[in-house]
Parts: C-alpha cells; sequence; structure tokens
C-alpha cells in the first residue's frame, strides 16, 4: 500500500519529465517480448522470442508448455532489451506489462517478472491491456497519429470495431458473434495442411490463387450491421473439401484460400468503412495479427481512397504480438495516472470496453 500511494505521487511528478523511459513486457500467448520505449512512440529497443517452433508439433499453443517457455526466456529478453537500448536500468521510470486478456500461465510470467523489478527499482507498475497495446502500435509508427478514430482489431482472439474516442477511452461498435478473424485463418490453414500459425501461411499461398474460384458466404447479423460471423465461413470450407474428396475429385488449395481469405476481408473492409461513416470519423486504424494480412491491407486501401478516409496500418511486426505496443500503452496510461498496485493479478478474460447501445 504504502508503495502504491508513492507511486502515485511518482506518476503525477513523472508527467513533468522531459524522457520517460519505459521497459515493458508482453508474455500473454506464444511470445515472450521485452522493450524499451521513449516517451511513448520511440522504441529504443524491441526483443521477441518466439516460441512458434515449440508449438508448431502440436498445431496450435499449448498453454502449459508456452507458461514453460516464458519462464525459461522472460530473463534473458528482458537482458537484451536493456543492452540494444543502451539504457541502464537505474534510468527506468516505469514497468509496463500486459495482465490480460491471454492464457493466465502465460500472462502470469509477465506479470510477476514486471513486479518484481517495479518494486525492486521503486518506479510505477502499469498493467497493459492487451488489446490497447495492439491499438497503440499504430502510434509507434504513425508519429502524427491522434485519437478519435475507427479501430478494426484483428487478433487471433479478438474481432471488434471499436470507436477510439481518446487516449484510453473506447465504444465498441461491432464484434465477432463467434470465431475471431484470426481463429479463422488458423482453423482453415489446419484443413488445408498449411499448419501453424495459420495467417501467414494462407496469405503467403492465397497469393498464387484466384479469389473468384470459388464462392464462400459473407456472413452478416440480422440487425447488428457492425457484428461479423465467421463460424460459417469456416464450416463452408471444411463441407467443400470433404464433398471433394467424397467425389474423390481434386482441389486447388491456392484456390481455397484465395478465396477463403477474400471471403473474410470483403467482410471486414464493408463493416469498417461503414463504421467510420456512421460515426462521421475519416481516419480508420488497423490493429492485430490479423492486420499484417496482405490482402486486407490492399482492399482497406482500395476503400479508404473511394470513401476519402486516411488509413493506417503497422508494419507487420509490430502487428503481431511484442513488447513496443505495451510500451507505448503503458505511457498514455501513466500521463493518465493509470498505474497499478503490486497486487495486480493476470485476467485472462478482460474485455476492452462494453457495448454503448
Ligand atoms: O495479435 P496476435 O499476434 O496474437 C493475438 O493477440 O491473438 O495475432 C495472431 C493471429 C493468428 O491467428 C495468426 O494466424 C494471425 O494473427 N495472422 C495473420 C497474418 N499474420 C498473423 N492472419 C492473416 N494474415 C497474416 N499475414
Ligand atoms: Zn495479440
Amino acid at each position: 500500500m504504502i508503495y502504491f500511494q508513492k507511486m502515485k505521487q511518482r506518476a503525477i511528478e513523472l508527467k513533468r519529465k522531459k524522457d520517460i523511459f519505459i521497459l515493458a513486457l508482453e508474455s500473454s500467448c506464444d511470445e515472450t517480448a521485452a522493450a524499451i520505449v521513449r516517451n511513448g512512440r520511440e522504441v529504443l529497443s524491441s526483443v521477441i522470442s518466439s516460441q512458434i517452433e515449440t508449438h508448431q508439433v502440436y498445431g496450435g499453443v499449448v498453454p502449459e508448455i508456452a507458461s514453460r517457455k516464458h519462464v525459461e526466456a522472460i530473463n534473458e529478453v528482458i537482458h537484451c532489451a536493456l543492452k540494444q537500448s543502451d539504457l541502464a536500468k537505474a534510468r527506468l521510470d516505469a514497468i509496463a506489462v500486459t495482465f490480460g486478456p491471454g492464457l493466465v500461465g502465460a500472462l502470469l510470467v509477465g506479470v510477476s517478472a514486471a513486479k518484481a523489478l517495479a518494486y525492486g527499482l521503486s518506479v510505477p507498475l502499469i498493467g497493459v491491456h492487451h488489446i490497447e497495446g495492439h491499438i497503440s502500435a499504430n502510434y509507434i509508427q504513425h508519429k502524427e497519429l491522434e485519437p478519435p478514430f475507427v479501430c478494426l482489431i484483428v487478433s487471433g482472439g479478438h474481432t471488434q470495431i471499436v470507436h477510439v474516442k481518446d487516449y484510453g477511452s473506447y465504444d465498441l461498435v461491432g464484434e465477432t458473434m463467434d470465431d475471431a478473424a484470426g481463429e479463422a485463418f488458423d482453423k482453415v490453414a489446419r484443413v488445408l495442411g498449411l499448419g501453424y500459425p495459420g495467417g501467414p501461411a494462407v496469405d503467403r499461398i492465397a497469393r498464387h490463387g484466384n479469389p473468384n474460384a470459388i464462392h464462400f458466404p459473407r456472413a452478416g447479423i440480422k440487425d447488428r450491421p457492425f457484428d461479423f460471423s465467421f463460424s460459417g465461413l469456416k464450416t463452408a470450407v471444411i463441407n467443400y473439401l470433404h464433398h471433394l474428396e467424397q467425389k474423390g475429385e481434386t482441389y486447388s488449395t491456392e484456390d481455397v484460400a484465395a478465396s477463403f481469405q477474400k471471403a473474410v476481408v470483403d467482410v471486414l473492409v464493408e463493416k469498417t468503412i461503414a463504421s467510420a461513416n456512421m460515426l462521421k470519423l475519416e481516419k480508420i486504424v488497423v490493429a492485430g495479427g490479423v492486420a499484417a494480412n496482405s490482402c486486407l491491407k490492399e482492399g482497406l486501401e482500395e476503400s479508404a481512397v473511394k470513401n476519402n478516409m486516411q488509413l493506417f496500418i503497422p508494419p507487420p511486426v509490430l502487428c503481431t504480438d511484442n513488447a513496443a505496443m505495451i510500451g507505448c500503452a503503458g505511457y498514455y496510461c501513466l500521463l493518465q495516472g493509470k498505474i497499478s498496485p503490486l497486487s495486480l493479478n493476470a485476467v485472462p478474460y478482460l474485455p476492452l470496453t462494453g457495448r454503448n447501445d
């Protein structure tokens, strides 16, 4: 308690400091990451240790293994981030960490390390929402970007359209009723035998296929124009493949991948543009792992131009999980005095915001 009161005061004093250095940690899924960020938007170092090879054998992330791998990697990753930034530990002003949503055992590794560092260095601890981190990746890449804007969040666990009114202020416009977009990519990749993670593999192979070869459904939800549903699409792809297999016919993996990808992208683009029009906003921001998808980028670029809107997408390395985005989000939390006590816990299910209707 004494620590927390002292840190509340420290956070107020920090606002007057010229340069604020934050060490950020991310361990919500299968990447152990650390970064040092200056004043929210300047990345001094960003280190990502990926567990993809470990989980590839199982065709998806095994939570228990993920936690153990984070334990093995976390100290080394922090050490590397500090070394690459050339910053002495004593110059750190705060420690930011993803505390949810994500795999609970995985999150706990980052949260525990962050607490130890914050207490040991006597600096504020900042618990960061993982999705707020994904949104903030855009502030790193696009230095001029400021809220308000419409944000399409597309990751392995989330598909949402959010009205970002200000830093840390969100309204939910729409969301998926079942699978997330990334989840659909991963599942379809698995049935096509493309391995894990599926998104990048589908993206790669789809470049050699015809997106109009097969018409897969673009599902909408009655009376909910900004919500998504991807489970029917996934089933349609599986049925298509089974049907041909039963008849002993072959299919083009490239065409299936391209047609499936187009079906996902068409819906994401249409609803994002419609949301921006409804809110009368001209800035569209994309966040999360699926933001790295080349077809989504092309589709949004084309529609943004047609609708006189500005489009912001981070480069692929900032789209997928990293700690730099957590450092950026943590900076804006710190400026608003949103710091965490040392009792901070991992929260596996953590909505960014509720629906406003
Ligand atoms: O944001 P992220 O790294 O982790 C979560 O917070 O979930 O997103 C991972 C998701 C996975 O489903 C992965 O298949 C998907 O993002 N993904 C992609 C691409 N790169 C990553 N999906 C489509 N195209 C890509 N290029
Ligand atoms: Zn993520």
